[in-house]
């Protein structure tokens, strides 16, 4: 068994990034700027995006961090956005997700200039996605396919499940797997709530990516010999036990799993570090097509 190791992988990008970014600087031009908005005060996500400003400042881009209260109405979402396209000096912005109830997420997302959109979830860069167009691929799936690059995991002709449809993680990785070229050429299956017999699939298959937020979904006897498995799985389960009350769980039951498994990343400093790396990725490539 060979461990995907995110975060060694996502710190050689990140000093690959910041090596760019001194030629950038050498130049006496402008680095990346990456802006991120969040609404509320959801722990969780403030630590995600905490980590992706400070990120951006170990590999030396600028970066602002527009906090607004959980009340925002949609109006006053949109005004920032719109700040935010229109302001020359910010090459990418991500409003973080999840969203109050009162404020429509597909009208937001709409709202986002697709050139600074560096999360990929504008239907222009989703659709480009789907049509094999140069774009900003959503960072999460980015993050694993080049985490399956760098390890040369075989993807051609094999048979792929994706667990978990959401916009941000199975959806897209089930179009990606897909494509044509490395890493890719895959006969995926796309399962959901509504699969039947998922065990059936899941033993079938050569690579599992599981996006599903239950901790300890997958287990042994769901699996095959030499299954590849991509944990996208980040849940906070309660551990007095632990300073910050809490530990970060994968979909996978890692200790039984990986004694079947060929490749496997664990939870955390699998998926999560990687994630990162290719918002960092986009935010560089949307500087350098604002560049030209
Ligand atoms: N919430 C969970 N994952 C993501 C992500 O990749 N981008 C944004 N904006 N919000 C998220």
């Amino acid at each position: 068994m060979q461990l995907l190791d995110g975060k060694k992988i996502s710190d050689d990008i990140k000093n690959e990034i910041a090596e760019e970014v001194s030629k950038i600087k050498a130049k006496g031009q402008k680095v990346p700027h990456l802006a991120a908005v969040i609404l509320g005060n959801d722990g969780a996500s403030l630590t995600y995006v905490g980590s992706k400003v400070k990120a951006c400042e170990r590999v030396g881009f600028e970066s602002t961090l527009v906090k607004m209260s959980a009340t925002t109405s949609e109006v006053e979402l949109l005004a920032k956005i719109k700040e935010l396209n229109e302001n020359d000096d910010i090459d990418g912005f991500i409003i973080q997700l999840p969203l109050p109830p009162q404020i429509n997420e597909q009208k937001v997302l709409m709202a986002v200039d697709p050139s600074k959109d560096v999360d990929g979830f504008h239907p222009e860069n989703f659709g480009r996605m789907a049509l094999d167009m140069s774009t900003f691929i959503p960072a999460t799936p980015f993050g694993i396919l080049e985490l399956l690059e760098r390890y040369n995991v075989q993807t051609q002709g094999k048979h792929t499940v994706v667990i978990g449809r959401s916009h941000i993680v199975g959806r897209p990785m089930s179009i990606l797997m897909g494509r044509k070229g490395f890493p890719g050429n895959s006969t995926v299956t796309l399962t959901h709530s509504h699969t039947k017999n998922i065990s059936q699939i899941t033993t079938q298959a050569d690579i599992i990516i599981t996006a599903l937020g239950v901790p300890n979904y997958l287990k042994a006897e769901m699996v095959k010999d030499d299954v590849v498995v991509i944990d996208v799985g980040i849940t906070r389960v309660a551990d007095d036990s632990h300073p910050k009350g809490y530990v970060i769980q994968g979909d996978v039951d890692f200790e039984n799993v990986s004694k079947k498994a060929s490749f496997i990343t664990p939870v955390p400093g699998g998926v999560g570090p990687m994630t990162i790396a290719m918002l960092l990725k986009n935010t560089l490539l949307a500087r350098e097509r604002r560049a030209k």
